[in-house]
């Protein structure tokens, strides 16, 4: 299956702030390194997975804006806008904002409260599960439920380390999601189980190499090199499954899913 996301070269991208528990600025990122990592992931998406990547401007000043999945929220050809929570990143909204713009997306969402994009927020079917409270918070979730016209299903999470949710839950097809079950608070849990038939539950290793931070179209996934339990369940489960080195943007807090933002046109 074909998808459109969004990237961003990591031109500018370094630890220039710390505001999640991975980032130190005195554990500098690689810039070789990094873009070399960030070029495999889009080799991954265009030549062997066929998806279409458009690319944003990088800015500088703004080193976080290699994490799309930030950038917003695209359902139906409509955009919910990020609401950053830290002051360092809410310059990035109004670039954002432009490319989509530009990119013939006309009916936007700003958030009044905190929401931080895809990152807390996940379409599964007609639904979307939406994280807090690290980074978005609760009452963000009416509206984007009501922009977009879908059921949310809030879920509480409860380990800074996972502080976005595309960080301790991911999408893998129509029946199946993978998660780290002590990211989550126990109704959270609940819910989750309520509505997935098929729930893989990740181990804590696998968790912190960011293995759930991944990408799927349903059949083909990249995942984190650094999760090989993780991947082995997808390929027992039939999928098509690459795995990638992420170790400059785990720095950053981030791995391959938050250098992705799903496109998904009306
Ligand atoms: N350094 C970035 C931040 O803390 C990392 C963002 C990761 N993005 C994600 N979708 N999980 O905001």
């Amino acid at each position: 299956m074909s998808k459109s996301v969004l990237m961003c070269p990591p031109t500018y991208f370094e630890i220039e702030y710390e505001i999640n528990p991975w980032m130190s600025k005195d554990n500098p990122v690689d810039p070789e390194l990094a873009l070399q990592q960030w070029q495999a992931i889009y080799d991954i998406y265009t030549k062997q997975f066929g998806w279409d990547v458009k690319k944003i401007e990088p800015q500088q000043n703004l080193p976080d804006m290699v994490f799309t999945a930030n950038g917003g929220l695209v359902i139906d050809g409509k955009v919910a806008l990020p609401t950053f929570r830290a002051p360092d990143r809410q310059a990035e909204t109004e670039h954002f904002n432009n490319w989509f713009y530009a990119n013939g997306l006309q009916d936007f969402l700003e958030p009044k409260y905190d929401f931080e994009g895809e990152g807390d927020a996940l379409v599964w079917n007609d639904l979307i599960f939406a994280g807090y409270p690290w980074r978005s918070d609760l009452a963000s979730h009416s509206e984007i439920a009501s922009f977009f016209d879908r059921e949310v299903i809030s879920l509480q999470l409860a380990d800074a380390r996972f502080y976005h949710l595309d960080t301790c839950l991911s999408i893998i097809d129509g029946d199946t999601v993978a998660l780290w079950p002590e990211a989550f608070s126990v109704e959270a849990l609940a819910k989750i189980h309520q509505t997935v038939p098929n729930v893989i539950e990740a181990s804590e290793h696998d968790a912190l190499a960011y293995g759930l931070n991944m990408p799927s179209d349903g059949t083909q996934v990249v995942v984190s090199e650094g999760a090989p339990d993780l991947a082995n369940r997808l390929i027992e489960l039939g999928k098509t499954v690459v795995t990638t080195s992420i170790s400059e943007f785990q720095k950053s807090g981030g791995g391959i899913k938050c250098l992705t933002l799903e496109l998904r046109a009306s």
